[in-house]
């Protein structure tokens, strides 16, 4: 039966193709495929990365949309709609876990991702465009994080957000508005639910969705860069078939650990949130947003007539505007490799960020 039709759709595929011709620029897109190369040299399994990302992120979309069949965006059924879906719907555990293992996994993916940009200094001209798309998609992407951490409504997640909405508090002007807006009042309650959710399943993958729609037709346009002093190491990869082939694969593998970690670490469902009940032991944010919450707790809580919020703020504001004009400031470099103040500033934050988020946990 099965190898019937398939037969008949293998008979079909050159009709289908000519259809397709005649109403869409098939030649052209096929010329565009055919022509693309990927550089070989030892670091070419970095440019796999970047599609990892985009993996998850079809991950997400999709266990997203079965998720919000039975979700329910409001205080007094959040936490039980959660609990229904583990524990009623068929198959309920694993598509959430799917879900909330995959967000971990495509943020991680997504840093490895920006580290490698960074180090192959793949944003050097003319790939300005990239760099600050790429840069946006991280704020979107820790923004699906943050607001999706709130949606069980369990108590370390309330905790977890009240701190994180605590640090915006401060920017000037702009700050106590801000937060407001997101807490939908003074604290978190009942009409915070609600804007997380429209965030979360509406307005960031809205935004996200364009935005990698614009960082994919770059890459299509620019090609893959080839960094500087890398030795070739034999003959370009065609992209089309023989790279995709292998993103496919490794789309594969990360789709089989994927289903390892949730099958075998369940994602778990803490206590329904108590607004009266005090921060339970070990109430913390994602790891993502450890190195912001560990700096907050090891700096002086005031320095001179600043507290420790704002200055906090000050070197993110500082410290996100010069990554993103990053493409703009390594110029300096001879024959074009990395200015070397870059390389080690950058090499001195990734390696801060790890060893402040590894001392959160002992
Ligand atoms: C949702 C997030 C993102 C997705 C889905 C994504 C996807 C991709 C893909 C598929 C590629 C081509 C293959 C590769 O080089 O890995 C790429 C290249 C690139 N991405 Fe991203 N990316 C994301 C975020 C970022 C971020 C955060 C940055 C940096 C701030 C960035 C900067 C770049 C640059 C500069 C290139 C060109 C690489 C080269 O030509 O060698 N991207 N991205």
């Amino acid at each position: 039966m099965i190898p019937h039709l398939l037969n008949r759709l293998l008979r079909l595929a050159p009709a289908i193709r000519t259809w397709c011709e005649e109403r869409l620029p098939v030649a052209t897109i096929d010329d565009h495929l055919k022509s693309k190369m990927v550089p070989r040299h030892r670091h070419t399994v970095w440019y796999y990365l970047g599609g990892l990302t985009l993996f998850f992120f079809i991950v997400q979309i999709i266990t997203g949309v079965l998720l919000m069949i039975y979700y329910k965006p409001t205080i007094d059924g959040a936490h039980e709609s959660v609990a229904y879906i583990i524990n009623d719907v068929p198959f309920g555990w694993l598509i959430r876990s799917i879900h909330s293992w995959a967000a971990n996994l495509m943020i991680a993916t997504l840093l490895l991702h920006l580290a490698s940009v960074f180090y192959l200094q793949a944003y050097r001209p003319p790939r300005e465009l990239m760099w600050i798309s790429g840069f946006i998609l991280l704020f979107l992407v820790l923004g699906f994080g943050f607001t999706g951490y709130l949606l069980p409504w369990d108590d370390i997640a309330f905790y977890a957000t009240q701190i994180g909405t605590e640090v915006p508090k401060t920017i000037p002007v702009i700050g106590p508005t801000l937060v407001s807006l997101l807490r939908g009042g003074e604290d978190i309650g009942e009409a915070t639910i609600p804007r997380m959710y429209t965030l979360h399943v509406f307005i960031l993958p809205i935004a996200t969705l364009l935005l990698i729609s614009v960082h994919l037709f770059l890459n299509q346009y620019y090609g893959l860069s080839k960094p500087i002093k890398t030795p070739q190491k034999g003959k370009d990869i065609p992209f089309y078939p023989n790279f995709l082939l292998r993103d496919f694969r490794a789309w594969g593998i990360a789709f089989i650990f994927l289903l390892f970690l949730a099958i075998l670490i369940p994602w778990e469902l803490g206590e329904e949130a108590d607004l009266l009940r005090p921060a339970p032991e070990g109430a913390k944010p994602e790891w993502y947003f450890l190195p912001l919450y560990q700096t907050l707790n090891i700096l002086p809580s005031q320095i001179w007539f600043l507290n420790s919020e704002t200055i906090l703020n000050i070197a993110l504001m500082f410290g996100g505007l010069t990554v993103l004009l990053l493409p703009f400031l390594d110029r300096k470099g001879k024959n074009g490799e990395h200015n070397k103040l870059i390389l080690i500033t950058g090499t001195i934050i990734i390696l801060y960020c790890i060893i402040i988020t590894i001392s959160a946990y002992i």
